[in-house]
């Protein structure tokens, strides 16, 4: 090999190098630059993990098992991001679970709604029932929105069987469904379902 051989093959065993030691492997992107910019470290707001041996946040080594554990956050005393809260604090809610099932009709339509009727509510509960329901139960509750005229089955709020049912049981349906009728729990928090209810009320009564 002369020297010029040997230059040209240092140099490929030098691309080589430089090439792999780049390629991203499963989890592991590869060489970053910066890396801090793209992983910020998640600190957990009341756990943390301080013992160091398990490996630093960020020590990039793809083949360490334990590794990306300490996350303890540097700055708060204890390691903490949250303090913890002064003893013998209770947890309030501003409204409690909801917790009637759902075929305790009977028991629900006693539920009182905690909030009292205002321009405000009602106008809330409008553009809550305009995004929720209307398109089945149309803008009147008559049963004939878009969707409900396909549907099938959508009751009128002003018929015999609906328009006296109170607002506890308004609240239950909303909450659990009812026969063709899905939930919308996950959807509609508990303070706008009462809104919605308030403003059913209303459309029962035309
Ligand atoms: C996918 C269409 C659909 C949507 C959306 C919908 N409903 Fe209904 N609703 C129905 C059907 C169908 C029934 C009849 C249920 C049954 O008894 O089979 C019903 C029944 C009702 C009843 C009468 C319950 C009873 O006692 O018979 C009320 C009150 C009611 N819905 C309120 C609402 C409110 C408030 C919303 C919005 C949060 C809503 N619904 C959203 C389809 C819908």
């Amino acid at each position: 090999m002369n020297h010029n051989q040997t230059i040209k093959s240092l140099f490929l065993v030098a691309t080589v190098a430089f090439l792999t030691g780049c390629a991203a492997k499963d989890d592991y992107t590869g060489v970053e630059y910066a890396p801090q910019m793209y992983h910020s470290t998640p600190y957990e707001p009341l756990s943390q993990i301080t013992d160091k041996s398990q490996g630093e946040w960020l020590d990039s080594n793809p083949e360490d098992e334990h590794g990306e554990f300490y996350n303890s956050n540097p700055y708060n005393r204890k390691g903490m991001t949250m303090r913890e809260p002064v003893a013998g604090t209770v947890k309030r809610a501003k409204y409690a679970p909801y917790r009637i099932p759902k075929d305790s009709l009977e028991m629900a339509a006693k539920v009182v709604n905690p909030l009292k009727a205002s321009d405000e509510v009602l106008a809330k509960g409008k553009a809550l029932y305009d995004r929720y329901c209307e398109h089945c139960h149309g803008g009147k509750g008559k049963g004939d929105g878009l969707v409900g005229k396909v549907f099938k089955g959508v009751p009128s709020y002003t018929s015999d069987a609906i328009k006296n049912k109170p607002e506890g049981h308004i609240f239950h349906v909303i909450t659990h469904g009812k026969g063709r009728m899905g939930s919308h729990a996950s959807q509609v928090s508990v303070e706008d379902r009462w809104k919605i209810v308030k403003y059913v009320q209303t459309l029962q009564k035309q």
